[in-house]
């Protein structure tokens, strides 16, 4: 695997008043100084050099890359013209990696999740790549499910025709099944045979371009179009060709572009600790061990509580806040804007993203 995309250019509207248009989640961070897309590539730095690392993001955000990955060339951030989703922002990389090394493997990763055990994770990236460039095939890596989340992609494998290299196994993929509902999603979790789609892939450019020319043609005669635009311009991208190119796709995610309907997919279960971050309750869960004897993740010595329990409060402020009878709260609290809400309804903070958005 000699090649890495970072996919950063998604808005993490689940996470407002932090994350904003101008600010995403993927530039945020939650835990420690580094934000989640640094996090991200330092943690594929052993394996993959910062020359042959590609950042995929909005246009907007290329001056956030530049700024919080100041070594990563300038030719390797792509700023997409318009969010097209997954699909073709790996199909337009895959071309770009293509050109620059016709033999290349590279590994996608999402720059929105938390990892912990990162020589685990790079094991696990290990044998994806092996299978990937010894069998040809497409990996992905799986997550053990914990609940019945409909926001993930699910994965049912096969016990039989695995992989196995130095006593780890890969699994044939059966069904690749994206955002379910939530019975469905009930269903796979009971099976026992499903594991969760991580969002993380790995492949060989040259085939992974194949699977789009059977499955997205009208994405690959842009991938085409952008590849001869390489040769002819000794490997640089113009303006007005990206523009060209992704205004004419579609969006799909890759999930349903693609690996809903590959005949040809291997899971790898992940051997490290994952989480999505996909709601301010995702954050306080990991960091909740840290919390004081009542539960509580407050982020300056300026709060106070009395009688509360399990509560999540992060303030940008020096204001004194008190939190009086409550449990499973969060406040979160920037210069322009405050959030309270219960944390097991965090998923729906998504929806005054909405309303904001109508109003505007
Ligand atoms: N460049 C670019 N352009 N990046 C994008 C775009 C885009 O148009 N849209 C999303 N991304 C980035 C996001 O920033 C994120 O890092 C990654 O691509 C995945 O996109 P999400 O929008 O976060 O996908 P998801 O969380 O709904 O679903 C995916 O991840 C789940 C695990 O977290 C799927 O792969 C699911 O199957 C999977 O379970
Ligand atoms: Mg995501």
């Amino acid at each position: 695997m000699n090649y890495a995309l970072i996919m950063a250019g998604g808005i993490g509207s689940r996470f407002w008043p932090k994350s904003r248009i101008d600010a995403p989640k993927q530039f945020l961070s939650f835990f420690e100084d580094k934000t989640l897309l640094q996090n991200t590539i330092d943690r594929i730095r052993p394996i993959i050099p910062v020359e042959r690392i590609i950042v995929s993001t909005n246009a907007d955000y290329v001056d956030i890359v530049k700024e919080q990955i100041p070594d990563i060339p300038l030719e390797n951030i792509v700023g997409e013209p318009v969010a097209k989703n997954t699909a073709p922002c790996i199909a337009f990389a895959a071309s770009f990696i293509h050109y620059r090394d016709p033999e290349a493997t590279m590994v996608v990763l999402p720059s929105d999740h938390f990892i912990q055990n990162e020589d685990a994770f790079l094991k696990d990236l290990e044998l994806s790549a092996r299978i990937a460039e010894e069998k040809n095939r497409l990996v992905t890596i799986g997550i053990t499910p914990t609940r019945p989340e409909t926001g993930y992609g699910y994965i049912q494998y096969n016990d039989e025709n695995t992989i196995s290299f130095n006593g780890d196994t890969a699994y044939p993929v059966k069904t690749f099944a994206e955002k379910p509902d939530v019975q469905t999603a009930l269903k796979f979790l009971q099976s026992g045979d499903f594991l969760w789609n991580s969002g993380m892939f790995i492949w060989r450019t040259e085939r992974v371009l194949e699977e789009i020319k059977k499955h997205l043609p009208v994405l690959h005669h842009q991938v085409e179009i952008l590849h001869q635009h390489l040769s002819d311009n000794d490997g640089n991208i113009s303006r007005d060709v990206l523009h060209s190119v992704y205004h004419s796709c579609f969006s799909v995610s890759i999930d349903y572009g693609i690996m809903e309907k590959s005949e040809d997919v291997v899971v790898v279960p992940s051997h490290f600790h994952w989480s999505d971050l996909g709601s301010w309750m995702a954050i306080y869960e990991l960091q909740k061990d840290q919390g004081d004897e009542d539960g509580n993740i407050l982020n300056s010595q300026n709060i106070l509580t009395v009688k509360s329990q399990n509560c999540y409060v992060s303030s940008a402020n020096r204001k004194l806040i008190a939190l009086v009878g409550l449990q499973g709260i969060g406040l979160i609290e920037t210069d322009d804007a405050m959030l309270i809400c219960k944390l097991d309804s965090s998923q729906n903070v998504k929806e005054v993203y909405d309303k904001l958005e109508e109003r505007d």
